[in-house]
């Protein structure tokens, strides 16, 4: 029989805060999927308009943020199912593509939340990720941190802010929880909008910022002691990395720390006893179910002084450099970063 190669596309950048992300992350997967096996279509999400463009250009451009210069061509999702695929123009006719999988690597807003899971699911294309209601739900703060917390494990005590909410509302809110405390947006990443509150002073202006970004906002008590995150792969059968640690100098792990580490850095594995390390790849893997994730997935968490474990957020699209926390956990479980591609590629979807 002949071998027919699957036709995969890849999508990259996307209209979110977290586009330039996206783009490295993107980057190092498409030059690490195995082109004798699978075909790809490389489908670039434009920042501002969102237009869905097919690229065939050099890879590195894509890294550069030029890939939009040249060699693209506008696609237009199909809603046959039996196409599977999109449309797009050659020479004046209107030309099909098949997709025998979609690999989203889309970082934040519109990419990370669902939004293009539910567009390839009525495309009828399947995704190589999590699904539309999974996305969507650990895209949200508020409601992650509520399906977590009705099966017993702990998350930090929040408030939520919509923007209605006059001042003193929001400083009695701030007041149940005490300061020092975080104002974060309910649904974005890379910690746009995010910031660490030390009194009643620096609140409006951290709420104000926070609502630039999203209109709901989540207050959080403070978790001492650090951040430890799991990398989770499969969907039946799993797969976890070495936890790893965050070690903070200063203040809390912002855009410019999780990118240029400058004060901060990453221990894998944890500095943690051989037990408290199961016991966070166990609760990880409960999260990662409870939430309905599926092929992949970076669960947080927060390890207290007194070893206690609490959720803090799962990206269902983490990071994806050869430098990023997701693929660099399963390394260190003895998986190179081509090995990690190829088995998200392999894994049988339910
Ligand atoms: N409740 C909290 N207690 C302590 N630190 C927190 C808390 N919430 C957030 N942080 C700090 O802020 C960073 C970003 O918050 P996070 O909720 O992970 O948002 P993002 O989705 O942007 O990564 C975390 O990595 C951590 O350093
Ligand atoms: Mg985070």
């Amino acid at each position: 029989m002949e071998f027919r190669k699957k036709t995969i596309a890849v999508f990259f950048g996307g209209c979110s805060t977290e586009y330039e992300v996206s783009l490295k992350s993107a980057f190092s997967v498409i030059k690490s999927i195995d082109t004798e096996k699978y075909q790809l279509v490389l489908i670039g999400i434009e920042r501002r308009t969102g237009k869905w463009l097919w690229y065939r250009g050099e890879l590195e451009k894509i890294r550069d943020n030029c890939w939009y210069q040249e060699m693209c061509t506008p696609v237009f999702p199909s809603m046959d199912k039996k196409l599977h695929g999109f449309h797009y123009m050659k020479e004046g006719s209107l030309c099909i593509q098949s997709l025998d999988a979609a690999f989203p690597i889309l970082h934040g807003k519109n990419g990370e939340d669902g939004t293009v899971q539910g567009i390839l699911e009525l495309m009828g294309v399947p995704v190589i990720g999590c699904d539309l209601l999974c996305s969507a739900l650990c895209m949200n703060k508020e409601m992650a941190h509520r399906v977590v917390a009705a099966a017993g494990i702990r998350t930090a005590k929040a408030e939520i802010l919509r923007t209605g909410n006059t001042e003193e509302e929001v400083r009695t809110a701030a007041h149940r929880i005490g300061y020092p405390l975080f104002v974060k947006p309910v649904r974005a990443g890379s910690s746009f909008g995010i910031a660490k509150v030390f009194s009643e002073r620096e609140l409006p202006g951290a709420v104000e910022e926070a609502f630039r970004h999203d209109s709901i906002v989540i207050l959080e008590e403070e978790i001492k002691g650090f951040e430890v995150g799991c990398a989770i792969l499969g969907t039946e059968e799993l797969l976890t990395g070495e936890v790893d640690e965050i070690e903070l100098s200063q203040g809390f792990f912002n855009y410019t720390e999780k990118y240029t580490l400058k004060t901060s850095g990453i221990h894998v594995p944890a500095r943690i006893s051989a037990e408290k390390a199961e016991e966070i790849k166990k609760t990880a893997i409960k999260i990662y179910r409870l939430l309905g994730c599926s092929f992949f997935a970076r669960v947080d968490m927060f390890l207290s002084p007194a070893g206690e474990i609490y959720f803090n957020e799962v990206n269902t699209i983490p990071g994806f450099t050869a430098h990023s926390r997701y693929p660099n956990m399963l390394k260190a479980a003895g998986l190179s970063f081509d090995e990690i591609i190829e088995k998200i590629l392999g894994v049988k979807p339910l």
